[in-house]
């Protein structure tokens, strides 16, 4: 295809849509589909991200084949051509992401995910900002204005739509990852009339965006842009700590709606249909975690529309009462003495990598004749999957991993249940204490167990949701305080050493 016809076919405008960019198109769709089908199990995860790698490098060859910038002579040149400068531009700001991108993949500790994962959804939401924007000052290069510069209604409406979904994408993911990261206490920020503010401001950001499609002034499209970055932040600022999972994928669906949003702004099909994968897989996995939160899916969005005020102020509630401690030796006897154990771990195990101590310790017990088994709660940990993705790697089988569910049930059988680095997922406060801010979430009933024996570098450290644990006072726990991993390697030489 020489330049010229190139250019007709890409570049006439919104509606023109090159045939052969379409298929294309299509098919990176279908590539992220079976993305998805891959990531919804750890055997077939790096066989989905292959897929999406693929999908995604079609989309990009195939909106840079038909966007190739031009050249176009004035009165006294007739020149056409590639604009080498855009385009070395264009290349480079690839090159320039996708060093960061390989950097970052290659430092990042899995604990720190989460907020890597808000920052990534960030971006997309100013990404959506500023696509929205440069549409809006230059219409007529985004073929979405009529000669007089008047914005075509719908334009205005996906522009609408666009800036404030980017914009509350942006803010409230910025927020989420100050949280996530600790740069920001976990406990929420409930500002007085919080909900009359929010609703105000939904309202008016509505309101506006309606208006727009009348009157495209610059104060109206400011204006939205403004009270969209203000509700985003104003949303996740009085979330609480349990309930980050939440609202991490509610943002990840978010910025899904983002992209798609730009994609009608931009014509592109491939980010229609990726932003709408994004948006409804998003939206699933928020309901899926809402239900295994015992939440409402409207009181997170409302941003802690159903918790009360008073539960803010529990966290970090500690008291002084006498707790037993105990040593690596005494659990290791304990524990090959016992004829069931239940295994709990959380994002302590995580942070200390002790999986592989732990699988060990889980053989070594099976030899003894001990039944052991996994308990995982939905949160364990800092992301979805989180502790299944570990015991996989640690080849911990996965008949001996059980979801909440079906194994809650047991701990009121079991002799001993081993907590390693897992706290909030176990308070049994969540049951009982109203003003609990994890009140309502279903937690795993370790202290039914027979003996809990419990892994934590020291009394003084929390949850994440910041809250005392009334499993430590119990008459039947011992403390073993220590790193998960240097305690589970001791274990491991106490039984391998005790000749039980
Ligand atoms: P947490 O409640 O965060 O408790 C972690 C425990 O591990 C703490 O008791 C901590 O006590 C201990 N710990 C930390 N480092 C350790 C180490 N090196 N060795 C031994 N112990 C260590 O964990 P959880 O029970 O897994 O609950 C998860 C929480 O995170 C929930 O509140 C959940 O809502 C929230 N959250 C979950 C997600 C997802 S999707 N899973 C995402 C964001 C937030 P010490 O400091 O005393 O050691």
């Amino acid at each position: 295809m020489d330049i010229q016809s190139l250019l007709a076919a890409a570049t006439d405008g919104h509606g023109a849509v090159n045939p052969w960019a379409a298929v294309a198109y299509l098919v990176s769709g279908v590539f992220f589909i079976l993305a998805l089908r891959g990531l919804s199990s750890p055997a077939s995860s790096q066989r989905g991200n292959r897929f999406g790698m693929i999908g995604m490098t079609i989309a990009v060859v195939t909106t840079l084949v038909t966007h190739v910038p031009m050249k176009i002579g004035d009165a006294t040149n007739s020149y056409v051509g590639i604009d080498a400068v855009a385009m070395a531009e264009i290349l480079a700001a690839i090159g320039i992401g996708a060093v960061i991108g390989i950097v970052m993949a290659r430092r990042i500790a899995m604990t720190a995910m989460p907020q890597l994962v808000a920052a990534f959804h960030s971006l997309v939401g100013l990404a959506a900002v500023a696509v929205a924007a440069a549409a809006y000052l230059n219409p007529l290069a985004f073929g979405i204005a009529d000669a007089a510069g008047q914005i075509y209604t719908v334009s205005r409406i996906e522009m609408g739509l666009g800036i404030a979904i980017g914009a509350i994408t942006f803010s409230g993911s910025v927020i989420a990852f100050l949280k996530l990261n600790g740069n920001m206490s976990g406990a929420p920020i409930m500002l007085p009339a919080r909900h009359v503010i929010n609703l105000g401001t939904l309202a008016a950001i509505i309101g506006l965006v309606a208006y727009f499609t009348f009157d495209q002034s610059p104060w109206v499209f400011w204006t939205v842009t403004a009270l969209s970055f203000l509700i985003g932040f104003l949303l996740i600022i009085p979330i609480g700590g349990a309930d980050m999972p939440v609202v991490v994928s509610m943002l990840n669906s978010y910025s899904g709606w983002a992209a798609a949003a730009m994609g009608f702004t931009l014509g592109n099909t491939a980010m229609i249909i990726t932003g709408a994968l994004v948006g409804s897989s998003g939206a699933i996995l928020s309901y899926i975690m809402c239900r295994a939160m015992n939440r409402s899916f409207i009181s997170v969005i409302a941003g802690g529309f159903g918790g009360d005020d008073a539960a803010a102020g529990a966290g970090g509630a500690k008291e002084q009462r006498p707790w037993k401690p105990g040593s690596a030796d005494d659990a290791a006897f304990l524990m090959s003495q016992a004829e069931n154990v239940i295994i709990v771990p959380g994002y302590g195990m995580a942070v200390a990598q002790a999986q592989h101590a732990l699988r060990e310790m889980g053989d070594l017990l099976k030899k003894e004749g001990v039944n052991v088994k996994y308990a995982i709660h939905p949160v364990a940990g800092r992301m979805p999957g989180h502790m299944n993705v570990l015991l996989a790697e640690a080849n911990v089988p996965y008949d001996e991993v059980f979801e909440l569910e079906d194994i809650n049930g047991e701990f009121a059988q079991c002799d001993v249940a081993f907590v390693i680095g897992a706290n909030d997922v176990t308070n049994p406060s969540a049951k009982t204490d109203k003003s609990s801010p994890i009140y309502g979430m279903p937690v795993l009933d370790v202290e039914k167990a027979k003996t809990v024996l419990f892994v934590k570098r020291s009394m003084g450290g929390v949850g994440y949701a910041g809250v005392d644990n009334d499993v430590f006072y119990m008459d039947q726990t011992m403390m073993l305080l220590g790193d998960a991993k240097k305690m589970a390697d001791d274990i491991v030489k106490a039984l391998n050493g005790g000749g039980h």
